[in-house]
């Protein structure tokens, strides 16, 4: 599948690592009016590109960090902010992160940004993400159920999506309804998947249960998972 010239050119990407990154999948299954699960839409040799560079983001020098929550807890998983940074405690974006170690958040690559664009694109919707939140989960790694709504309420109310990308271990992806006690649903998010949700499905609950650990292709040699969650709407 390839990226459109002009969304390119907007993110001033660099087109050969996108070569390497897009995959030719075509599956595109909708799980729930306007929340697209994409399996296997990165290849494996995209997946490597893409779990090196988390390793690099993640271990440089504005890396991981474990989010503190409102209440106290430790989030179980590791975080970086790309383009704003989520602050866990306030829940809005900032330019730094300042409930961490107050560097600015590093910058969202262009060419993640353009690829999340073209996933979301797949999908039947449109995304120029402004922010990625990259989370690193171990082995015993997981997220309660929450709805994704800091971004701008113009966003909110268009429905401009989320897209979400899983590298490593499979994990049990929950997704709900708009409320917190709707029935949910279990999506099993295997490495190289993509997961949209946008339009009516843009504020469904959803989480993250458990991983299914040792599931990751044995090449990227993850124990764990990355996930990258890209949005439009953080300024
Ligand atoms: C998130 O909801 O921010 C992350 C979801 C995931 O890890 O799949
Ligand atoms: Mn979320």
């Amino acid at each position: 599948m390839g990226v459109p010239a002009q969304r390119l050119r907007g993110f001033g990407a660099q087109p050969r690592l996108l070569d390497r990154l897009a995959s030719m999948s075509a599956r595109r299954i909708e799980v729930c009016p306007d929340a697209v699960h994409l399996p296997g839409y990165l290849t494996l040799d995209a997946q490597r590109t893409l779990a090196e560079r988390c390793r690099a983001i993640g271990t440089g020098p504005t890396g991981w960090y474990v989010p503190t929550v409102r209440g106290g807890g430790k989030m179980r998983v590791r975080m970086v902010c790309l383009g704003r940074h989520w602050n866990a405690r306030t829940y809005r974006y900032e330019a730094v992160r300042s409930d961490h170690d107050g560097r600015p958040a590093p910058a969202l690559p262009p060419d993640l940004a353009a690829l999340a664009s073209e996933m979301a694109a797949a999908a039947g919707m449109r995304l120029l993400p402004d922010v990625c939140i990259l989370n690193c989960y171990g082995a015993d790694g997981k997220m309660g159920l929450h709805q994704d709504k800091d971004e701008h309420p113009d966003t909110l109310a268009a429905g401009v999506p989320i897209v979400s990308v899983s590298i490593g271990d499979t994990a049990k992806f929950i997704l709900g309804g708009l409320t917190r006690r709707d029935p949910t649903t279990m999506v099993l998010l295997a490495s190289g998947d993509g997961f949209v949700f946008g339009g009516r499905s843009r504020l469904r609950y959803h989480g993250v249960a458990a991983l299914l650990p040792g599931t990751g292709p044995p090449e990227l040699e993850i124990e764990g998972r990355f996930n990258l969650t890209f949005r439009q709407g953080a300024a």
